[in-house]
């Protein structure tokens, strides 16, 4: 593979989006062009900045030279080497990636929707085209856990990939944790702070993290892992009970994104889980992120850090930047992230094998436990211990507390069906995988 390589003192930047993260970039691009290019060898020079409305106020003075709002400024300029597109979503984000590609520029992107829903695409544009894709800032900001598994890893084989890599559900989850706070007043801090948007649906239902785990998987396995092949729940459902209960079964609740390889099968997970208070992901707290990767090589590694935000996100953004800037003149460049398109078999959700908290409203009177000890075991579900709590009193209601042995998804939910039909049991409260 080789390049046309221009002689260019600097190297031209066309700036896509200059939101959260596009002020970020620039910021750093404009404030710090010397310190830049004693890494690169090469300067950085922020050529055009392309946004939705040229006239919104914005808490960075940019030139009116070099703003525009109509893409074709970018995309067809041909002094342009490096287009970041910092505007997120799909439309019209992916046609602009594919355009950028086909034009022969480089692209650096923080957008983990577009690259969990259409990677192999525009990886294979790239490569059509010779220029490099590169997106360390889609997961886990300012984390360098894409460059980490595909450069100093890479002779690893991964068996497992897992982490708290959304920092919003994880500063609710802490709140809840630590101050017995109601999820809608969590929901409400983290909006009022700025940690969640007003419509917090990605990230309390797990739609950020389910992109971020399908990019993480898809290079760590290397394989394809579409965002479809994840199973996923949110952290609604969470009540301060559960943080009481589980700290008493000596565990904290996270909103954990698994991805395990099985042989030639791989199964991804993004859902609430009990972890043992003393691991280290059980530690992580408020807006950080961490990941930990299990290789045959490496064993396991922790990284930890802050997962968004302005200049960690920017800090990723232009890791990329530098990185294909310090290469440019070299031939045969080759994107480190190559989205590989093997497709590996997917273990559905109910092959699942795990420890089990179930949380029960049950009539407060003798007998009821075996009762519902029987329907588990008739599934080959074991119990691991018991806690009851004399929680309604007045109503003669208690809540029970039962954790599992591993036992599959699948046999779980067929008995906790059969629970539910007892005249013993009101309500089945939460059901909370455990992993270790
Ligand atoms: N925020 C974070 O902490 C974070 C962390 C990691 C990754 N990311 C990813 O980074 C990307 C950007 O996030 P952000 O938080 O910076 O978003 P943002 O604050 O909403 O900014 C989006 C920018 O894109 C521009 N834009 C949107 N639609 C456009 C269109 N049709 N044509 C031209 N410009 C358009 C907007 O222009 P106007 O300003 O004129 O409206 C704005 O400047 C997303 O993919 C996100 O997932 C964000």
């Amino acid at each position: 593979m080789s390049y046309v390589v221009k002689d260019l003192s600097e190297i031209n930047i066309g700036l896509m989006g200059l939101g959260i993260v596009g002020v970020g970039v620039a910021r750093r691009l404009l404030s710090d062009k010397s310190q830049i290019s004693s890494k690169t060898g090469r300067g950085l020079n922020l050529a055009r900045v392309m946004v939705r409305d040229i006239n919104k106020p914005r808490d960075i003075q940019i030139s009116p030279d070099i703003i525009t709002a109509e893409p074709e400024d970018i995309i067809s300029d041909p002094s342009i080497d490096i287009i970041v597109e910092v505007i997120g979503g799909i439309d019209p984000a992916k046609s602009l990636i594919v355009k950028a590609l086909t034009q022969g520029k480089h692209v650096v992107t923080a957008n983990k929707e577009v690259v969990a829903k259409y990677g192999p695409e525009l990886h294979r544009v790239a490569m059509d085209n010779h220029v490099n894709l590169l997106y360390e800032a889609s997961v886990c900001g300012a984390i360098p856990v894409l460059s980490v598994l595909t450069n100093p890893l890479l002779s690893n084989t991964f068996r497992n990939v897992r982490g708290i890599i959304n920092g919003t559900s994880n500063y609710i989850l802490t709140d809840m944790a630590y101050n017995n706070a109601h999820f809608d007043i969590a929901l409400k801090e983290a909006q009022s702070l700025g940690y969640a948007e007003s419509d917090p649906t990605n990230d309390v239902d797990s739609f950020d993290a389910v992109y971020k785990l399908s990019i993480l998987a898809s290079l760590a396995f290397r394989c394809r892992v579409s965002p479809d092949d994840v199973y996923r729940e949110g952290i609604r459902e969470l009540k301060s009970q559960d943080f009481q209960y589980a700290r008493e079964l000596g565990y904290a609740i996270k909103c954990l994104a698994v991805a395990d390889r099985k042989g030639d099968a791989v199964q991804a997970r993004v859902y609430p889980a009990l972890i043992p208070i003393d691991n280290m992901i059980a530690k992580v707290d408020g807006v950080y992120n961490a990941v930990e990767v299990s290789g045959d090589l490496c064993g396991q590694v922790l990284l930890h850090g802050l997962g968004a935000g302005r200049e960690p996100t920017a800090s990723a953004v232009l890791g990329d930047v530098i990185q294909i800037a310090s290469q440019m003149s070299k031939d045969g460049l080759r994107s480190q992230f190559d989205y590989i398109e093997n497709t590996y078999n997917v273990i559905p959700i109910d092959d699942l094998e795990t420890r089990y908290y179930i949380r029960l409203v049950v009539t407060d009177t003798a007998g009821v436990l075996a009762q519902i000890a029987k329907i588990l075991g008739s599934k080959g579900i074991s119990i691991a211990s018991v806690l009851q709590k004399d929680t309604f009193p007045e109503e003669q209601k208690a809540e029970l507390v039962i954790t599992t042995h591993p036992a599959y998804e699948a046999s779980v939910q067929k008995a906790l069906s059969e629970v539910n039909e007892l005249d013993v049991v009101s309500d089945i409260s939460n059901i909370i995988r455990i992993e270790g």
